[in-house]
This record gives C-alpha cells, sequence and structure tokens, in this order.
C-alpha cells in the first residue's frame, strides 16, 4: 500500500475527481463531478471536506463554471459566475476558505475583463490549479514551521482530520506531524475519534497508517485519560476560521481539548493556512457554526443508537477562545498571543 492519494485533482476531460471521503476508510473510490452543482452537492454532503480543500474544490467548481456561461458581455458572464459563487457559499457557513476561494476566483475574473470572453475560462481554469498547488506548497510551509516545535520523543494528540485529505495534499496539522516524523523526530499519535461522524477513525487513521506513522485510536472521552497519565506531550489540531483575536472555530470537539491541554500544561498548538484567517471577525461569538441533521447523532453509519424521538443537537464546530492557544502555525510563521497584533500582522494587513 502506498501513502499517495489524490484528494482533488481535474480529470484529463476539465472535469473534478475526488476521492470519496463518505466512503473511506472501507472503499477508496472517487466521484467525478462534471459541473458546479455537482461540486456543490459533493461539498455539501461532505465527500470533500476540510477547510482548504473545500476551498480549492469551490475554486475549481467556479473555473469549470465558467466554461459553460454563456454569455454577451463581460458584465452578464462576471453575474453568471457570480451566481455560481453565491450557490457554492451556501454549501458550508463554517469554514472560510470557500468565502475566501471564491472572492479569489471572482477577482482573478474581474482582472481579466478586458481579455476577450472567450479566453477568460482557460485564465480562471489556470488560476484555480494555481489556487491547489500553492495549497499543497502552502501545507509543507506549515509543516515545516510547526514540526521545530514538537518535541522528540513525541505522544501528539490530534481531533478531527487536518491531513491531506482536508487539504490539496500533505495537511496542516497532519502536515506538522508528518513533517516532525519526515524531520526524524520518533512521533507517535493519539487520534480522537471524532463524533458524530467520525474524521479521526475513518480519515487520519486512514491517512497516518498509510504514511506509516504510528497511531493509536482513541475515543473523545479518552483524552484526559492519557493527558492525566502523562502520555500526551503535544496537541495540535486544524482550523475553519481564526478571528482576528485568534479564537479558532474547528470541529466540535476541539474546545474540550484544549480546555484539558491546558489544565495538564500540554502546549496546544493550531496550525492553519493564512486563507483561513478572518480578520473581519473580531472574535469567535461572531462566526457562524454549522448546525448540522440529528440523524448524525442519533444514527452510525445509517443505523439507528438512540430511542426515536429523542431531541439530537448537532453543532459542527466549537470555538476554541485564544487564551487557550499556545501558538498559531501559519505558512509565514507561529502567531503569538496577542493575537490581534500577530494575525494582522502575519496576513500582511497590519
Ligand atoms: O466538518 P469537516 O470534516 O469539514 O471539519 C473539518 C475540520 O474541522 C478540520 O479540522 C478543519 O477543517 C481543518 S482542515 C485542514
Amino acid at each position: 500500500m502506498t501513502d499517495a492519494f489524490v484528494t482533488i485533482d481535474w480529470t484529463g476531460t476539465g472535469t473534478i475527481r475526488l476521492i470519496d471521503q463518505t466512503r473511506l476508510p472501507l472503499e477508496e473510490v472517487y466521484v467525478e463531478c462534471a459541473t458546479v452543482d455537482e461540486v456543490a452537492r459533493a461539498i455539501r454532503t461532505m465527500q470533500v471536506r476540510g477547510a482548504p480543500a473545500i476551498g480549492i474544490a469551490a475554486a475549481m467548481g467556479l473555473a469549470m463554471a465558467a466554461r459553460t456561461i454563456q454569455a454577451p458581455t463581460f458584465a452578464a458572464f462576471y453575474a453568471a459566475l457570480e451566481t455560481h459563487g453565491a450557490d457554492l457559499l451556501r454549501t458550508r457557513p463554517t469554514a472560510v476558505n470557500l468565502a475566501w476561494a471564491v472572492r479569489k476566483l471572482l477577482r482573478a475574473a474581474q482582472s481579466l475583463r478586458d481579455l476577450p470572453l472567450a479566453e477568460i475560462p482557460g485564465r480562471l481554469i489556470a488560476e484555480a490549479t494555481a489556487m491547489r498547488a500553492e495549497d499543497i506548497r502552502i501545507n509543507r510551509a506549515i509543516g515545516a514551521h510547526g514540526q521545530e516545535l514538537v518535541p522528540d520523543p513525541a505522544r501528539i494528540l490530534t481531533h478531527c482530520n487536518a491531513g491531506g485529505l482536508a487539504t490539496a495534499g500533505y495537511g496542516t496539522a497532519v502536515g506538522v506531524i508528518r513533517a516532525a516524523a519526515e524531520a526524524g523526530k520518533r512521533v507517535r499519535v493519539w487520534v480522537d475519534e471524532t463524533r458524530p461522524l467520525l474524521q479521526g477513525a475513518r480519515l487520519t487513521a486512514w491517512e497516518l497508517s498509510r504514511a506509516g506513522i504510528p497511531a493509536t485510536l482513541i475515543t473523545d472521552n479518552m483524552a484526559g485519560y492519557f493527558m492525566h497519565r502523562g502520555e500526551v506531550d503535544f496537541v495540535v489540531v486544524g482550523a475553519d476560521r481564526i478571528a482576528r483575536n485568534g479564537d479558532t472555530a474547528n470541529k466540535i470537539g476541539t474546545y474540550s481539548v484544549a480546555v484539558l491541554a491546558r489544565a495538564h500544561g500540554i502546549p496546544f498548538y493550531v496550525a492553519a493556512p493564512t486563507s483561513t484567517l478572518d480578520l473581519s471577525v473580531n472574535g469567535g461569538a461572531e462566526i457562524p457554526i454549522e448546525e448540522r441533521g440529528p440523524e448524525e447523532v442519533t444514527e452510525i453509519g445509517g443505523r439507528r443508537l438512540a430511542p426515536s424521538g429523542i431531541r439530537a443537537a448537532n453543532p459542527a464546530f466549537d470555538v476554541t477562545p485564544a487564551s487557550y492557544i499556545d501558538g498559531i502555525i501559519t505558512e509565514r510563521g507561529v502567531a503569538r498571543t496577542p493575537y490581534d497584533e500577530s494575525l494582522p500582522r502575519l496576513a500582511g494587513d497590519a
């Protein structure tokens, strides 16, 4: 078995090929999206998921849509592209990378307004392709900065999946773990299973096994047990949106891990590209949290666990206050408190 898998890429015929993350780890199958509506559906149903990956999927989907727009003028072309962008934005609300990617593609279209209309779609496809390649470079840079913080040896806990599957490749939090292993550090990973959708058990465990990095799967409620026993040295997680003050939205359960880490004196780091920063949002309370269907809680794999009629809550993300975060690892370096100064500096917005 090889480590290599491709999360998202073009096919030879200009459609988009995604590894179907709802079928992993039992089946490694790919879905092909031939329209932007199919891309939107793949994001909504989480065939592709993880903040950077849905951003790249949206950019590629929008570029693909540009080819099908029949418009007599640039204004009409751009209006149609904006409508597709708005449809993509409605798929999932928390990860800001989606809005970032749609905005970037729309800006690229604006910058091409003086070209003949027929040339614009090809240029947008090149832009989305470059964003995909850039995401992988960014993740390697996050890994390089982050691995310096990892002790040797280290027992690292991570939550959800912030790996190659959640990005165009390599991963953010998992990228830090990979880079530490590549640097020769002796790392072992505690993988939180991450209820309700089990991204840790299904996806992170699969990726780490393929990469040959020793990993042990635990249920989410075991993290405190192992921390208390002194068996966790370092925590690193990804992010879906980081507010100007450093408050970080990530998969539900991240906040509990951060509080536990602080209680046990364990360093807690967030790893994310600067495209996950939302400096227009001052604090975590302003971050929209996606509420998903109750069946994700009352069922596992389509099989009911709870009595019928029981209400179930299902916020897909929580916000970890900045005060629990020891550093935010980006491709441009590690931001430290006070984040409302360090993050704008890293973003080039100070
Ligand atoms: O609901 P998901 O699976 O899209 O949530 C993913 C996460 O919360 C990840 O930790 C986050 O997007 C970072 S991915 C590099």
